[in-house]
């Protein structure tokens, strides 16, 4: 049995699209270096050249590619090349880490029930960017970090887990931006290791966790 299992693990294929510093790629590196989640990131695709992230990667061998959404006529032929290159690696699961790109329908699609975003606000509150700012505008007394699943509406996909922060009078965009973040190292693993682990899932109606439907997005503490 553990035989088997082993095999699984090392064949669950897991591709990170970034844009940026790429600090939630560094805590789902380090958290399958934990072995806490049975998977390899096989590739981590940036959009720009020369971002932190990339070099993350490349500190733990983890193969890195750029394809430059500027080289592109339009978003579809961008995607389709993304599409091809995230095909090359066999992803099992596609891990959009600050990925700042509006997908296409078509991409969207192909990726169904195995793509996941993680969006700094608590959905449906904040689609978009600038998220910290416009809560703070609110007077928001609670702001947070969502994981989704990535459906075609920009942020719009069900919702699985949520981490709620308190706002601080003194709070800043960027003050509530760095506490957010903290937050989002550890959920987003989490929810990445629920998948891995076949806990969850994107049924017709619906999340599905733990072989039930999901009532409730999951409080995350
Ligand atoms: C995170 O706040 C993420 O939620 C948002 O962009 C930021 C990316 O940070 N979409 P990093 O590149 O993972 O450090």
């Amino acid at each position: 049995m553990s035989v088997v299992k082993s095999k699984m693990s090392a064949s669950f294929s897991i591709v990170v699209l970034i844009s940026g510093s790429g600090s939630n790629l560094q805590s789902i590196i380090d958290t399958i270096a934990a072995k806490k989640i049975p998977a390899k990131i096989s590739a981590v695709i940036s959009n720009k050249a020369e971002v932190y992230g990339l070099e993350r990667a490349e500190q733990h061998g983890i193969p890195t590619e750029v394809i430059e959404h500027t080289q592109f006529e339009n978003r579809e032929s961008f995607d389709q090349q993304l599409q091809a290159r995230i095909d090359h690696y066999q992803a099992d699961l596609v891990v959009l880490a600050g990925f700042m790109r509006i997908l296409t329908a078509p991409f969207v699609q192909h990726y169904s029930g195995r793509m996941l975003n993680i969006h700094p606000s608590l959905l449906p509150k904040y689609k978009g960017i600038n998220t910290h700012q416009r809560a703070l505008d609110d007077n928001a007394k609670q702001h947070g970090v969502s994981v989704h699943f990535v459906t075609p509406e920009l942020d719009g996909g069900p919702v699985i887990a949520q981490a709620s922060i308190a706002v601080k009078a003194d709070d800043t965009a960027q003050s509530l931006a760095k506490r957010v973040l903290q937050y989002e190292h550890r959920i987003y693993p989490t929810v990445i290791q629920w998948f891995v682990e076949q806990r969850l899932s994107l049924g017709e109606n619906g999340i599905i966790f733990d072989n039930q439907g999901l009532k409730n997005i999951i409080a995350y503490t």
